[in-house]
């Protein structure tokens, strides 16, 4: 197979920021800033790719915020409604006196899932969300 060529291009980013990419790729091997950015890329990619399409995916989505912020709570029930079917179970966790967590299982095509994903972590109020997808168990043998 014949080698993609290599396209150079510059990025600005917060000087912290690159600091903390710098001491990241030391401390996973001393890998260079363009190899450790190349990793990162291939890694979203393929996130990408698994949370598109029609395919059946299973997985958790993830967020944090702040209970106090006005109709927060009643926005994401709302939207969980919206897609009952998809969301299995659900577990909230008070982290401190502000800050929930709440954890979704999901299961469902992966487009859909995706889609409640964007909404709930787009959400006002939602400081961080995240869906993290997993195997059916039926693409693979064990
Ligand atoms: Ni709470």
């Amino acid at each position: 197979m014949r080698k993609p060529s290599l396209c150079r291009f510059s990025l600005s980013m917060a000087g912290d920021l690159v600091d903390k990419l710098d001491a990241m790729a030391k401390a996973k091997g001393g890998a260079n800033r363009s190899q450790t950015v190349a990793d990162m890329v291939r890694a979203q990619l393929i996130e990408h790719q698994g949370q598109r399409g029609t395919h059946h995916i299973a997985g958790t989505i993830t967020l944090v915020y702040d209970h106090h912020r006005r109709n927060i709570q009643g926005l994401l029930t709302d939207i969980q409604h919206d897609h009952g079917p998809l969301i299995i179970a659900t577990m909230h966790v008070h982290l401190d006196h502000h800050n929930c967590m709440e954890v979704l299982a999901v299961r469902g095509r992966a487009d859909a899932v995706r889609r409640v994903a964007d909404r709930l972590i787009a959400a006002p109020g939602v400081k961080h969300g995240k869906l993290t997808v997993t195997t059916t168990g039926q693409d693979f043998e064990a």
